[in-house]
């Protein structure tokens, strides 16, 4: 018996590619221009992805040792470009995969954002999702005039405001509005157009939008909230939800969770499409596989310095006074990702801070092997599960991962009956909701 097909999603950075290969190329210095990622997101939908989640931040970080250096040594977090601009060019040198853009509600105003978001979608056809993040880091508030983030649960409760304008927003062109009727005269009818007047403690808007929506009459949502407020805010508005959970029985529990969280608000669970993270490492055979994910774990310094770097900009939590071989503190908190500080704090339990951190990878579920192994791995993950989707994470990006994941696992999975071979809705919403 093998699982019901089910979907993929790619995560996708706008930073620099996985510059030491020996596969670099020139990429590490020409992606700037966008080939690079046309050339990826091209050979996504091809392998019959469902879509693109480009992440983002909005900040330099300089919080590990005080400084920019070790993350400029890295260039994990920049530079990197604005997923909403580059979502349009993705989406044009597309026809059917999906490009859900990252935007922070903390950092924008519901006018403009509902107005980026319903170009695009106009733009697309259809095929354009917002990943609603509330940020994380005080670094990023203060690029936007504020000293502070605002504490977690607030952030979440602004976003819920945040959330009701931009849908007002997006309501206030109704259907049949724009007539372009050269008989009458009229481009758009007025009484179909209407202002919204929406006043919230902390949003305020008029209306209407100076642009309809476009197809289905929004974007498509995509939210990765971990903490029960987060939770509860992706289960009343998503209909991607990201996730890293702990191996199979904790993408099942976090399903089963926003499941029934949905339920008791009213919605239908199943409009609701969880995507586990998953950084398979695929090999030619079983063995090659092995020895590269051995060699993973080999690269301690540098695995230490970028997961102490990465640690530090989401967390905005310094460990470089701690002496790194001593165990990891545990009074540590965050108003940062707070889910993902418990991860981290169950993965670094009675380690060291060196071997912590040299040996963590932001995903907690291993899969390594051949194509055809990872197929079958991911078979038996999602029977354990009962549905949805992976969200394949392997930063930094290379065309060999790129090609491993499109050329190799992807017609794997394929030939399993567990993956799409085509895509039988033009827009992103309606290929989430059907396989025929
Ligand atoms: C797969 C995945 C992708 C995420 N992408 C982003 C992102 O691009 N930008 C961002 O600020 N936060 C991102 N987050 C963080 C989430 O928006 C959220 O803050 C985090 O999951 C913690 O949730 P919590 O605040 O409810 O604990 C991502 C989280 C996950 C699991």
């Amino acid at each position: 018996m093998s699982a019901d097909p089910f979907r993929l999603g790619w995560f996708g950075n706008l930073t620099a590619p996985e510059w030491k290969t020996p596969y670099r190329g020139n990429d590490p210095l020409t992606w700037f221009n966008g080939d690079f990622h046309v050339d990826m997101v091209q050979n996504l939908e091809r392998a019959g992805f469902d879509f693109i989640m480009l992440e983002d931040s909005l900040m330099v970080p300089d919080i590990y040792q005080g400084t920019a250096e070790i993350e400029l040594k890295h260039a994990r977090y920049a530079p990197k470009m604005d997923p909403v601009v580059a979502a349009a060019m993705l989406a044009r040198a597309t026809k059917h995969i999906g490009i859900i853009a990252t935007a922070s509600s903390t950092f924008s105003h519901p006018y403009q954002l509902a107005r980026q978001f319903a170009t695009i979608n106009n733009l697309s056809g259809g095929r354009v999702g917002w990943n609603v993040v509330t940020s994380s880091e005080d670094r990023a508030a203060q690029n936007f005039g504020l000293d502070k983030l605002p504490e977690h649960d607030l952030r979440y409760e602004m976003a819920e405001e945040f959330m009701a304008a931009v849908k007002a927003l997006w309501g206030s062109w109704g259907e049949g509005a724009i007539l372009a009727d050269a008989e009458s005269g009229y481009y758009a009818d007025f009484e179909k157009v209407q202002p919204v007047h929406y006043e919230g403690e902390y949003y305020k808007t008029r209306g209407p939008l100076n642009i309809p929506a476009g197809p289905n009459g929004r974007p498509v949502i995509c939210q990765a909230g971990g903490s029960p407020r987060g939770r509860d805010f992706a289960a009343k508005h998503a209909d991607v939800i990201l996730a890293i959970p702990n191996g199979a029985a904790g993408a099942k529990e976090y399903r089963d969770d926003i499941r029934r969280r949905a339920a008791l608000i009213g919605r239908d669970p199943d409009e609701i499409k969880v995507f586990s993270v998953v950084y398979p490492i695929v090999g030619e055979t079983a063995r090659d596989a092995e020895e590269k994910n051995a060699a993973w774990y080999a690269r301690k310094q540098h695995n230490f310095e970028v997961q102490m770097t990465h640690f530090a900009a989401t967390m905005e939590i310094d460990f470089s006074p701690y002496d790194p071989d001593q165990p990891i503190p545990d009074d540590v908190s965050t108003n940062g990702h707070q889910s993902t500080l418990e991860i981290w704090r169950k993965q670094l339990a009675g380690k060291t801070i060196r071997e912590g951190f040299s040996g963590m990878r932001v995903q907690t579920t291993e899969m390594v092997g051949t194509p055809d192994g990872i197929a079958a791995q991911m078979d038996e993950f999602m029977q354990e599960v009962g549905g949805d989707g992976f969200l394949i994470y392997g930063q930094p990006i290379s065309r060999q991962y790129v090609a491993e994941m499109t050329d190799g696992v992807a017609p794997a999975l394929q030939r399993r009956g567990l993956l799409r071979t085509s895509y039988a809705h033009d827009t992103l919403l309606g290929n989430l909701n059907s396989f025929s």
